[in-house]
């Protein structure tokens, strides 16, 4: 099986991922209509996804590294088939609630391990817009869910069926999984050898695999990490680097946008409901289309430029929102509809690409699974408090101040990657690993010097 499907087939997750964040803001107006809903009650059908996906990626940290990474995607796979028909046949709020938190935990565990599985079988010369597929995905999900959101009509059963439209991608990421190989860095960690080479094989087409084979097994033969090892001072500082890109990601405003984009457009001034929801439905399609671009161009123009040219972006597209909002009525518009664009562009060549693409590469193999997970943790994390907090900024503070808070968090988030995020295009998983045993600042970790027998833990 060419590498391209094995990679698209565990993105699947991703698209899971965005359609099941992106469809709620649609369907909760037809909830509404089959059972009277309080503010509160909304508040927890929009966020028990998200609550699920903190559970997901913290509580699960270890199954991936002890279960394998494609079994998890086998059974999150399941868990979204089921989560799914819950709240889709849900005659109660409570039964919508507990089908929610379910597809949330699946998102949450899926949310880290699709980009591993995906970073552990894909040559180091791809991995980069390999791993980014899931990102695309991701924001493929969101558009399709926008698009379903324009088309749905009033009908008392739409939420039903809004819903039920995502059981198609669970079923065909159970399917393929089934098809697909066990990653062979996890299996070389559990000394199955001869597994891990066949399947490199497989994967390369090819027997020359020996070189590949070796650099896993080098990794191996250094000092074993215990679980408790992600807090231990040497993993410390890419653990935090994980942390830090899961904050930066959501406090610079992404989810203000993909949740919320037709109340901005609302507030500045579009009337009806339909062209602020088909001005939302043109953020999916940019969002698409510059993740296409970075999945091209990201093991090219490598991950420092493209984050730190969208981080600027970011930031200058949210100042010219701020400031739009104290303009005239006529500019606004435009200015809004144009700013959230480049804004929602710029995210997705950088901070959107590469939080998925950067904690999949940076923490050692034997910690990677638990590692990755409280990283992503922190994302979620974020993204709950900043798209619950939201509406009440706007309200609190108006939409100049809020959104230049947005901005302040670009500028801030651009100092910490300058001097923080490491280039790691076109260099081994082995050898950040490596790099970081030798203690190596973050800074510098995709270097590509790797000399193992020189690395004290082996001596
Ligand atoms: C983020 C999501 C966001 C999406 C937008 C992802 O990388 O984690 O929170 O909604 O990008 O494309």
């Amino acid at each position: 099986m060419a590498i391209q499907l094995v990679c698209a087939i565990a993105a699947l997750t991703g698209l899971l991922f965005g359609f099941d964040t992106g469809i709620i803001s649609g369907a909760l107006l037809f909830i509404e209509k089959s059972f009277p809903l309080s503010i509160l009650m909304k508040e927890l059908i929009v966020s028990s996804v998200l609550v699920g996906a903190m559970l997901g990626s913290l509580s699960s940290g270890r199954l991936t590294d002890y279960y394998g990474r494609r079994k998890i995607i086998l059974i999150i796979s399941g868990m979204f088939i089921v989560g799914t028909l819950i709240a889709s046949l849900a005659t109660s709020v409570n039964a919508i609630l507990f089908g929610r938190i379910c597809i949330g935990i699946a998102i949450g565990i899926g949310s880290y391990t699709a980009p591993l599985y995906i970073a552990e079988v894909a040559p180091q010369e791809w991995r980069g817009g390999l791993v980014s597929l899931n990102q695309l995905a991701i924001t493929i999900g969101i558009m399709c869910s926008y698009f379903i959101n324009y088309a749905f009509t009033d009908v008392e059963t739409s939420w039903r069926l809004m819903f039920a439209i995502g059981l198609l991608p669970a079923i065909l990421l159970g399917i393929g999984m089934l098809f697909l190989p066990e990653s062979p860095r996890w299996l070389a960690k559990q000394k199955k050898f001869d597994q891990a080479r066949n399947t490199l094989i497989y994967l390369r087409h090819t027997t020359h695999i020996d070189s590949e084979l070796t650099e896993i097994k080098n990794s191996l033969n250094l000092r074993e990490a215990k679980i408790s090892e992600i807090f231990a001072p040497w993993i410390r500082p890419v653990l935090f680097m994980g942390i830090a890109l899961g904050f930066f990601q959501q406090v610079t405003g992404i989810n203000t946008i993909i949740y919320y984009a037709p109340t901005i457009f609302q507030i500045a001034g579009f009337q009806d409901t339909s062209s602020s929801i088909l001005a939302t439905v043109g953020i999916g399609v940019v969002n698409v289309l510059a993740t296409i671009f970075a999945v091209f161009y990201l093991d090219k123009i490598g991950r420092r430029k493209l984050l730190l040219t969208g981080l600027i972006g970011m930031g200058l597209s949210l100042i010219a929102l701020s400031l739009a909002f104290q303009w005239d009525s006529t500019s606004l518009r435009t200015i809004a509809v144009l700013s959230t664009f480049t804004y929602v562009i710029c995210f997705a060549f950088s901070l959107g690409a590469m939080l998925w693409l950067l904690v999949s590469e940076i923490f050692p193999l034997d910690v990677r699974g638990a590692a990755m997970s409280v990283a992503v943790f922190s994302c979620w994390l974020w993204n709950f408090v900043v798209s619950s907090t939201f509406l009440t900024l706007l309200h609190a503070l108006g939409p100049t101040n809020t959104f230049m808070l947005y901005a302040i968090m670009c500028i801030v988030g651009f100092v910490y990657c300058y001097y923080k995020i490491p280039e790691t295009k076109g260099v081994s998983l082995e050898k950040i690993e490596d790099n970081i045993r030798r203690g190596i600042t973050v800074r510098e970790i995709g270097q590509p010097v790797f000399v193992p027998q020189l690395s004290p833990e082996t001596e």
